[in-house]
Protein backbone atom coordinates (compact mmCIF):
# COMPACT_ATOMS: atom_id res chain seq x y z
CA UNK A 1 0.00 0.00 0.00
CA UNK A 2 0.79 3.40 -1.05
CA UNK A 3 2.17 6.31 1.93
CA UNK A 4 3.13 9.30 0.80
CA UNK A 5 5.65 10.97 3.17
CA UNK A 6 5.13 15.02 3.15
CA UNK A 7 8.04 17.13 3.83
CA UNK A 8 7.83 20.90 4.47
CA UNK A 9 10.90 23.06 6.09
CA UNK A 10 8.50 25.23 7.83
CA UNK A 11 5.11 25.23 10.03
CA UNK A 12 3.71 27.85 7.45
CA UNK A 13 4.36 24.96 4.76
CA UNK A 14 2.84 22.33 6.26
CA UNK A 15 0.39 23.55 8.80
CA UNK A 16 -2.25 23.90 6.13
CA UNK A 17 -2.30 20.22 5.16
CA UNK A 18 -1.58 19.11 8.85
CA UNK A 19 -5.40 21.05 9.71
CA UNK A 20 -7.07 19.18 7.31
CA UNK A 21 -5.52 15.78 7.95
CA UNK A 22 -7.42 12.97 9.73
CA UNK A 23 -4.72 12.22 12.41
CA UNK A 24 -4.34 8.91 13.81
CA UNK A 25 -0.59 9.36 15.41
CA UNK A 26 2.25 11.76 16.33
CA UNK A 27 5.81 10.42 16.60
CA UNK A 28 8.84 12.63 17.36
CA UNK A 29 11.99 11.70 16.59
CA UNK A 30 15.05 14.25 15.94
CA UNK A 31 13.07 16.69 17.32
CA UNK A 32 10.66 16.54 14.82
CA UNK A 33 7.05 15.68 15.21
CA UNK A 34 6.06 12.79 12.30
CA UNK A 35 1.90 13.50 11.33
CA UNK A 36 0.40 10.16 10.29
CA UNK A 37 -3.11 9.63 9.15
CA UNK A 38 -4.69 10.14 5.80
CA UNK A 39 -5.25 13.19 3.48
CA UNK A 40 -8.09 13.61 0.96
CA UNK A 41 -8.19 9.92 1.16
CA UNK A 42 -4.46 8.79 1.06
CA UNK A 43 -2.13 7.54 3.88
CA UNK A 44 0.14 9.88 4.37
CA UNK A 45 3.18 11.44 7.36
CA UNK A 46 3.21 15.09 7.32
CA UNK A 47 6.26 16.76 8.84
CA UNK A 48 7.93 19.74 9.27
CA UNK A 49 11.97 19.39 8.97
CA UNK A 50 13.20 22.69 9.78
CA UNK A 51 15.29 24.73 7.24
CA UNK A 52 18.08 23.22 5.59
CA UNK A 53 19.74 20.82 3.89
CA UNK A 54 20.63 18.79 7.05
CA UNK A 55 17.31 18.97 8.90
CA UNK A 56 15.70 17.99 5.54
CA UNK A 57 18.17 14.84 4.84
CA UNK A 58 17.61 13.67 8.51
CA UNK A 59 13.89 13.89 7.92
CA UNK A 60 13.89 11.81 4.51
CA UNK A 61 16.02 9.02 6.40
CA UNK A 62 13.64 8.49 8.92
CA UNK A 63 10.71 8.97 6.79
CA UNK A 64 12.81 6.19 4.95
CA UNK A 65 13.30 3.77 8.01
CA UNK A 66 10.94 4.28 10.77
CA UNK A 67 7.69 5.16 8.35
CA UNK A 68 8.61 3.17 5.27
CA UNK A 69 6.90 6.10 3.06
CA UNK A 70 6.87 4.55 -0.88
CA UNK A 71 6.88 8.25 -1.81
CA UNK A 72 8.25 11.55 -0.98
CA UNK A 73 6.65 15.17 -1.99
CA UNK A 74 8.20 18.32 -0.56
CA UNK A 75 6.07 21.17 -0.76
CA UNK A 76 7.04 24.39 0.09
CA UNK A 77 8.51 28.11 -1.03
CA UNK A 78 11.19 29.26 -3.32
CA UNK A 79 12.76 32.03 -4.94
CA UNK A 80 12.70 31.98 -8.91
CA UNK A 81 15.57 32.08 -11.30
CA UNK A 82 13.62 31.73 -14.43
CA UNK A 83 12.22 34.78 -15.59
CA UNK A 84 8.94 33.10 -17.14
CA UNK A 85 8.42 32.20 -13.11
CA UNK A 86 6.55 35.08 -11.36
CA UNK A 87 5.43 35.17 -8.02
CA UNK A 88 2.30 32.73 -7.10
CA UNK A 89 3.54 30.15 -9.68
CA UNK A 90 4.29 27.05 -9.40
CA UNK A 91 7.22 25.01 -9.66
CA UNK A 92 7.81 21.18 -10.13
CA UNK A 93 11.13 19.28 -9.89
CA UNK A 94 12.53 17.70 -12.92
CA UNK A 95 15.06 17.46 -10.98
CA UNK A 96 17.19 18.69 -8.45
CA UNK A 97 21.28 19.21 -7.41
CA UNK A 98 23.37 20.77 -4.34
CA UNK A 99 24.55 24.18 -6.10
CA UNK A 100 26.66 24.68 -2.84
CA UNK A 101 28.77 22.13 -3.20
CA UNK A 102 31.87 21.96 -5.09
CA UNK A 103 34.73 19.47 -5.02
CA UNK A 104 36.18 20.85 -8.46
CA UNK A 105 39.49 20.78 -7.37
CA UNK A 106 39.22 16.95 -7.95
CA UNK A 107 37.58 17.46 -11.20
CA UNK A 108 34.03 16.91 -10.37
CA UNK A 109 31.50 19.12 -11.86
CA UNK A 110 30.25 22.17 -9.63
CA UNK A 111 27.25 20.80 -7.23
CA UNK A 112 28.55 17.52 -7.52
CA UNK A 113 29.17 15.35 -4.54
CA UNK A 114 32.26 13.23 -4.83
CA UNK A 115 31.83 9.41 -5.48
CA UNK A 116 28.35 9.23 -5.61
CA UNK A 117 27.58 8.83 -9.78
CA UNK A 118 25.55 11.59 -10.80
CA UNK A 119 25.37 15.54 -10.00
CA UNK A 120 21.47 16.00 -10.95
CA UNK A 121 18.55 13.47 -8.36
CA UNK A 122 15.85 13.24 -11.09
CA UNK A 123 12.52 13.59 -9.72
CA UNK A 124 9.68 10.57 -10.34
CA UNK A 125 8.60 11.04 -13.77
CA UNK A 126 5.25 9.81 -12.79
CA UNK A 127 4.75 12.10 -10.17
CA UNK A 128 5.92 15.22 -11.65
CA UNK A 129 3.67 14.50 -14.83
CA UNK A 130 0.61 14.04 -12.01
CA UNK A 131 1.89 16.81 -10.29
CA UNK A 132 1.64 19.28 -13.39
CA UNK A 133 -1.80 17.59 -14.57
CA UNK A 134 -3.36 17.86 -11.38
CA UNK A 135 -2.47 21.68 -10.66
CA UNK A 136 -3.96 22.90 -14.35
CA UNK A 137 -7.05 21.03 -13.80
CA UNK A 138 -7.87 22.17 -10.05
CA UNK A 139 -6.11 25.59 -10.41
CA UNK A 140 -6.15 26.73 -13.78
CA UNK A 141 -5.27 30.41 -12.78
CA UNK A 142 -1.84 29.28 -11.38
CA UNK A 143 0.87 28.71 -13.82
CA UNK A 144 2.70 25.60 -13.04
CA UNK A 145 6.34 25.59 -14.86
CA UNK A 146 8.38 22.16 -14.99
CA UNK A 147 12.03 22.64 -14.30
CA UNK A 148 15.53 22.70 -11.81
CA UNK A 149 15.49 22.93 -8.50
CA UNK A 150 18.82 24.32 -7.07
CA UNK A 151 19.44 23.43 -3.27
CA UNK A 152 21.89 25.47 -0.72
CA UNK A 153 22.14 26.42 2.80
CA UNK A 154 21.16 30.18 1.58
CA UNK A 155 18.61 32.70 1.62
CA UNK A 156 19.34 33.71 -2.46
CA UNK A 157 18.75 37.61 -2.43
CA UNK A 158 21.63 39.30 -4.49
CA UNK A 159 21.71 39.26 -8.23
CA UNK A 160 25.00 37.94 -9.01
CA UNK A 161 24.55 34.88 -6.58
CA UNK A 162 21.32 34.46 -9.13
CA UNK A 163 23.15 34.80 -11.75
CA UNK A 164 25.86 32.44 -11.41
CA UNK A 165 23.07 29.86 -10.24
CA UNK A 166 21.55 30.40 -13.59
CA UNK A 167 24.46 30.01 -16.08
CA UNK A 168 26.71 27.62 -13.88
CA UNK A 169 23.66 25.07 -12.58
CA UNK A 170 20.70 26.34 -15.15
CA UNK A 171 18.30 26.13 -12.28
CA UNK A 172 14.49 27.34 -12.35
CA UNK A 173 14.29 27.71 -8.95
CA UNK A 174 16.27 28.09 -5.49
CA UNK A 175 15.44 26.89 -2.19
CA UNK A 176 16.97 25.19 0.60
CA UNK A 177 16.37 21.51 1.26
CA UNK A 178 14.90 19.82 -2.44
CA UNK A 179 18.38 18.67 -3.16
CA UNK A 180 19.46 17.30 0.43
CA UNK A 181 15.25 15.18 -0.14
CA UNK A 182 16.03 14.41 -3.71
CA UNK A 183 19.57 13.09 -2.37
CA UNK A 184 18.63 10.98 0.52
CA UNK A 185 15.36 10.18 -1.72
CA UNK A 186 17.61 8.62 -4.34
CA UNK A 187 19.72 6.65 -1.82
CA UNK A 188 17.10 4.93 -0.23
CA UNK A 189 15.03 4.32 -3.62
CA UNK A 190 11.84 6.39 -3.06
CA UNK A 191 10.31 7.89 -6.03
CA UNK A 192 10.14 11.52 -5.19
CA UNK A 193 8.19 14.95 -6.62
CA UNK A 194 9.41 18.89 -4.95
CA UNK A 195 6.30 21.25 -5.76
CA UNK A 196 7.70 24.91 -4.98
CA UNK A 197 5.73 28.18 -5.64
CA UNK A 198 7.19 31.16 -5.66
CA UNK A 199 7.54 33.47 -2.97
CA UNK A 200 10.02 36.04 -4.44
CA UNK A 201 12.45 36.45 -7.38
CA UNK A 202 15.89 35.46 -5.48
CA UNK A 203 17.42 38.90 -6.41
CA UNK A 204 18.23 41.90 -4.27
CA UNK A 205 14.33 42.48 -4.24
CA UNK A 206 14.06 38.93 -2.26
CA UNK A 207 14.08 40.46 1.41
CA UNK A 208 11.56 42.23 0.82
CA UNK A 209 8.95 40.14 -1.39
CA UNK A 210 9.63 37.46 1.05
CA UNK A 211 8.03 38.17 4.07
CA UNK A 212 5.04 39.48 1.95
CA UNK A 213 4.59 36.82 -0.36
CA UNK A 214 5.71 33.60 1.69
CA UNK A 215 2.12 32.46 3.39
CA UNK A 216 -0.11 32.76 -0.43
CA UNK A 217 2.52 30.99 -2.07
CA UNK A 218 2.75 28.19 0.91
CA UNK A 219 -1.09 27.53 0.16
CA UNK A 220 -0.44 27.09 -3.17
CA UNK A 221 1.72 24.40 -3.20
CA UNK A 222 -0.13 22.96 -0.06
CA UNK A 223 -3.13 23.05 -2.22
CA UNK A 224 -2.01 21.26 -4.46
CA UNK A 225 -0.58 18.60 -2.45
CA UNK A 226 -3.60 17.97 -1.13
CA UNK A 227 -5.03 17.04 -4.81
CA UNK A 228 -2.01 15.55 -5.65
CA UNK A 229 -2.19 12.50 -2.44
CA UNK A 230 -5.47 11.22 -4.05
CA UNK A 231 -3.85 10.38 -7.22
CA UNK A 232 -1.19 8.79 -6.41
N1 LIG B 1 12.96 30.06 -0.25
C1 LIG B 1 12.15 31.01 -0.72
N2 LIG B 1 12.85 31.96 -1.34
C2 LIG B 1 14.15 31.60 -1.27
C3 LIG B 1 15.36 32.17 -1.72
N3 LIG B 1 15.35 33.33 -2.36
N4 LIG B 1 16.51 31.53 -1.46
C4 LIG B 1 16.51 30.36 -0.78
N5 LIG B 1 15.39 29.77 -0.33
C5 LIG B 1 14.21 30.37 -0.57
Amino acid sequence: MNRIGIIGAMELEVKELKARMALSKVEKKAGMEFHEGTLNGASVVIVRSGVGKVNAALCTQILADLFHVTHIINTGVAGSLNARLDIGDILISTDALHHDVDATIFGYQPGEVPQLGCREFVADEDLARLAKETCERVNPDIHAYMGRVVSGDQFISDNLIKSRLISQFQGDCAEMEGAAIAHGAYLNQIPFVIIRAISDKADNSAQVDYPVFEAAAAKHSAALVWELVKEI
